[in-house]
């Protein structure tokens, strides 16, 4: 069986990018019998970013709520908050004190935050950075390595990470000489792998350009009119490569909807009309879905219920193997 497992951090409202990039292709694996699923609320991560408690939870809720509204299926997947799930933690050290430093010095989100430091030549190159943000991809392969998990569906923002988890994962097997963890593996859905968000760059809670997934109606159709276009008027041709509004079509449409919009485009569809459409086809799919989630969200008490029920599978599944890595570094019974 494969073992698949996927975390959102929840510092925000779930959007577009993280649902085609990572929530639909989590569930739709979930539905596969060969596959074991476990997906988390990664909200030890969320520390790293914010330190506002209301924030937090209000985007902890809102992620959770929004997994079972789009049908996640929590008997064929265990789902669950990170923080509810001690040995996570304590895996982390563990694996802390394998890793090397000069390993973490490479990871991305730590590099681009001195990058920005250095652009402001007067700028402590470490200001603002944590040691959380410097150690996160310890985290994020302690999630991975604590369930064994063989297949990690995620956009390609997070491709560096699983690598970092696979060279830790081996360093500790090396060094306590067990085949204690598998090396995972990302799964990437390349057609999606990036989404892009109002001003064609990443969409990204940290660039505030995102649109989020529940949003209602009226106020998604006017985000997706805000999508930033070139001038060209309508009855010029127009370009589907690099154009985010045929991106985000291409990744709810199904084939002969992608290849008649490409058509079009040909032919000159006015920006407009592209954007009705579009909201039309994102809307018509998201729908019901969304009315679930405002009934979840009025009412947590199932919800918490879920949470709860998930975080007793995580740790049935945790614990045996924490106990194995204890005795492995030597932190066995005395008699
Ligand atoms: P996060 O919360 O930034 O994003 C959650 C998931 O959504 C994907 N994603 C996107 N995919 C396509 N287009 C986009 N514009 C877009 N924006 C975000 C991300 O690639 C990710 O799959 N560190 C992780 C969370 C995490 C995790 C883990 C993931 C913690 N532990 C263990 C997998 C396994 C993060 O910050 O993702």
């Amino acid at each position: 069986k494969r073992r698949v497992l996927t975390g959102i951090t929840t510092t925000g409202t779930p959007h577009l990018g993280n649902y085609v990039g990572a929530i639909r292709p989590a569930i739709e694996a979930s539905r596969d019998a060969n596959n074991e699923s476990f997906y988390f609320l990664a909200d030890l991560h969320a520390l790293i970013k914010c330190h506002e408690p209301q924030r937090v939870q209000e985007s902890r809720r809102e992620i959770a709520a929004t997994w079972l509204a789009l049908g996640l299926d929590t008997d064929n997947a265990v789902f669950y908050r990170q923080s509810d799930v001690p040995e996570i933690t304590e895996l982390t050290w563990l694996l802390t004190c394998v890793c090397a430093k000069g390993l973490m010095n490479r990871a991305h989100a730590y590099k681009a935050a001195v990058q920005e430091n250095e652009a402001d030549s007067s700028a402590d190159p470490d200001k603002g950075i944590t040691m959380g943000l410097f150690s996160y991809p310890i985290l994020m392969a302690a999630d991975i390595l604590m369930f064994n998990a063989t297949d990690v569906p995620v956009g390609r923002d997070q491709i560096q990470h699983i690598e970092m988890a696979r060279d830790v994962a081996q360093r500790f097997n090396h060094i306590y000489q067990g085949q204690f963890f598998k090396l995972p593996e990302a799964r990437i859905e390349e057609s999606v792998a990036v989404l892009n968000g109002l001003d064609g760059r990443k969409m990204s809670k940290s660039y505030n350009n995102t649109i989020p997934l529940f949003e209602p109606e009226k106020k998604l159709l006017k985000l997706i009119r805000k999508i930033k276009t070139n001038s060209l008027e309508p009855g010029e041709p127009k370009e589907t490569e690099g154009c985010t509004l045929f991106q985000i079509w291409q990744a709810f449409a199904d084939e002969g909807q992608v290849a008649d919009m490409r058509l079009r485009y040909e032919n000159g569809i006015g920006w407009g009309e592209m954007k009705n459409e579009l909201f039309e086809l994102v809307n018509s799919q998201i729908q019901a879905p969304r009315a679930r989630y405002v009934e979840l969200m009025n009412d947590m008490g199932y919800v918490e219920e879920v949470m709860k029920k998930g975080a007793e599978k995580a740790r049935d599944h945790a614990s045996p193997l924490m106990a194995q890595l204890r005795k492995a570094v030597g932190f066995g019974a005395f008699v």
